[in-house]
């Protein structure tokens, strides 16, 4: 076989050794990409992955393209697709600017840190479910403020696909559990969604067109007035008139207040490659470089499937993830040693400790699972600037509240925070104090879009995930698919994941994602397995004459591009 030229990443793509996937799996290897020669967009939506092309064609750049699908995704996608939430996103011009951007939802003024404890001293659902759950959004003014600094284009330009998708409807699939769409649930029927989202007490069928008057005034609003009408006017007079009806504590003064923040971009390598993703307030960067500069100790790692590749992947992250649940909040309020977690030197200590023979047990501290409904996309225009963007409600549909006039769905963020430091939250997670609830601080988030650059330094790679922790894994577990194992990306995104986040103790696998005999093998090793869906992500690679682009095949991801 010929050798890969590493340096060319068009050539590790067509090199890419036809991936062997293990029997019963539910995906065939060798499945081909979407090609484009000059631009691509990948989301959940095909309707919002087709609002970025249209402004691309129209002259856009890729963070035009991108506000267009973030606002597209509100209409299309609305159970994770937001104006009433927040996100983080991670731009590399080409001329090789980069830049992360971190609009995630902050805790309002008057959030206190044990609001979410009953009076036994226990944890109630009201950090999940309804008024109390929300953060203030960041959505608008992170999109917005992208558009400023990096896009080419007015805000009433990139936000006119969504306003039109939201006033003449769009056709809905069946999909993903009805997801692009109206999609009637007990959550969403006990607030005020339920006359829009559940007619007659009933979701909306596979192919009706579904019109959302209230959205389309919404998004008219701000395309004319820019983000101040979202936090200063007509749509923040709706949201807290919402919130004192139903008990919620957001005020005036808290969406006034609300900025998103520039942040300096995480940049780390692996083998020679470089990752520019996300800070905190996301774990995301942080945990995957720690990861990953764990693993580059191990050279090279073991084949994608193998019981050696399982138990090293499990021990790197088990040793990550303690670090994350222990030690990341939002850095206005926690001293996050982020150049101590990111050291290769350190990485090379953690490394030192994994036994190759046996397992090794994750220090107290208990740590369990989420759930699936945030979004990720991924853009790259004609000139090569690049967008990787994940943007969440946190739950699906968030707090299940509906803003009334507003026509959007508030966010469940609180409850990322340790609503209750040392005891589960709605996915198990436990966290430490560096996470505890206080007013006008970031809940500490998975999210990790990230651009990856090859060994010359040009555009290689954009990608992320939805799925709470397994966001983190998922995409880097795609980063080594391609750029370790030598996947073409369609493979890369198709192949089996795996999943370890330190506590509980316990290596996740996709069902039949691994061959009975390697599960054997874990388990004699000293592994718990579990099996668990893992994230899903949207990707785009640079290959030879174009683009790659590839949606989650698990949920029907969309990838559009010319
Ligand atoms: O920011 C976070 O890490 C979570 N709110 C993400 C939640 C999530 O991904 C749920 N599922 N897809």
């Amino acid at each position: 076989m010929a050798m890969i030229d590493r340096r060319d990443p068009a050539r590790v793509a067509q090199a890419a050794v036809r991936s062997a996937f293990p029997a019963g799996w539910r995906f065939s290897a060798g499945t081909p990409a979407t090609f484009a020669e000059h631009a691509m967009v990948v989301s959940m939506s095909k309707y919002a992955s087709e609002a970025g092309v249209e402004i691309m064609k129209a002259g856009g750049n890729a963070v035009d393209a991108a506000v267009a699908t973030g606002f597209a995704l509100a209409v299309t996608y609305p159970s994770a697709g937001n104006i009433g939430g927040g996100g983080f996103m991670t731009i590399r011009m080409a001329d090789g600017r980069i830049a992360t951007l971190d609009y995630r939802e902050v805790a309002p003024l008057a959030a206190t840190r044990n609001m979410y404890i009953g009076a036994d001293g226990k944890l109630t659902n009201k950090s999940t479910v309804g008024y109390l759950a929300s953060g203030v959004p960041g959505s608008v003014a992170g999109m917005a403020e992208a558009l400023k600094k990096y896009g080419t284009m007015p805000l009433a330009i990139v936000m006119a696909p969504a306003i039109r998708l939201a006033e003449e409807g769009y056709v809905t699939d069946t999909g993903s559990g009805g997801r692009r769409g109206g999609q009637c649930s007990a959550l969403i029927a006990q607030f005020e969604g339920k006359d829009l989202f559940c007619p007659g007490g009933q979701a909306l069928k596979g192919g009706t067109r579904f019109v959302q008057s209230d959205l389309a005034r919404t998004l008219k609003l701000i395309a004319a007035q820019g983000p101040k009408a979202f936090y200063e006017g007509a749509i923040a007079d709706s949201l807290v008139a919402d919130e004192q009806r139903g008990g919620g504590i957001i005020t005036k003064e808290d969406l006034r207040r609300y900025v998103p923040v520039w942040r300096t971009p995480i940049q780390s390598t692996y083998r020679g490659y470089t990752l520019i993703t996300m800070p905190p307030s996301s774990s995301g960067g942080i945990t995957m470089s720690e990861t990953l500069n764990i693993l580059e100790n191990f050279a090279p790692l073991p084949p994608a499937g193998s019981t050696e590749y399982a138990h090293l992947i499990a021990e790197a992250l088990r040793r990550s993830f303690t670090d994350r649940n222990e030690k990341l909040g939002d850095p206005k309020f926690v001293k996050v040693p982020i150049d101590a977690l990111t050291d290769k030197k350190y990485a090379r200590s953690l490394a030192a400790q994994i036994d190759r023979g046996h397992a090794s047990k994750t220090p107290a501290f208990n740590v369990g699972h989420e759930g699936d409904n945030t979004t990720h996309y991924s853009v790259v225009d004609a000139s090569g600037n690049a967008v990787a963007t994940t943007t969440t409600l946190n739950g699906g549909y968030g707090a299940g509240v509906w803003i009334r006039g507003g026509g959007f769905f508030m966010n469940n963020e609180m409850d990322d925070f340790a609503a209750q430091p040392g005891t589960p939250n709605m996915f198990g997670l436990v966290q430490g104090e560096a996470n505890a609830v206080q007013p006008g601080k970031r809940m500490l988030s998975a999210m990790s879009p990230t651009i990856v650059l090859d060994l010359e330094g040009k555009l290689l790679l954009v990608t992320g995930a939805a799925g709470g922790p397994t966001i983190i894994t998922t995409t880097m577990e795609i980063i080594l698919n391609v750029i370790e194992q030598h996947m073409t990306l369609a493979d890369a995104m198709r192949a089996p994941r795996l999943h370890h986040q330190a506590l509980p103790d316990q290596l996740d696998y996709e069902p039949n994602g691994l061959t009975v005999a390697v599960q054997d093998s874990l388990k004699a090793m000293g592994h718990k397995l579990g099996t668990r869906g893992l994230a899903t992500a949207n990707s785009i690679m640079r290959v030879s004459g174009g683009l790659h682009g590839v949606g989650e095949p698990r949920s029907g991801g969309a990838a559009v591009g010319y």
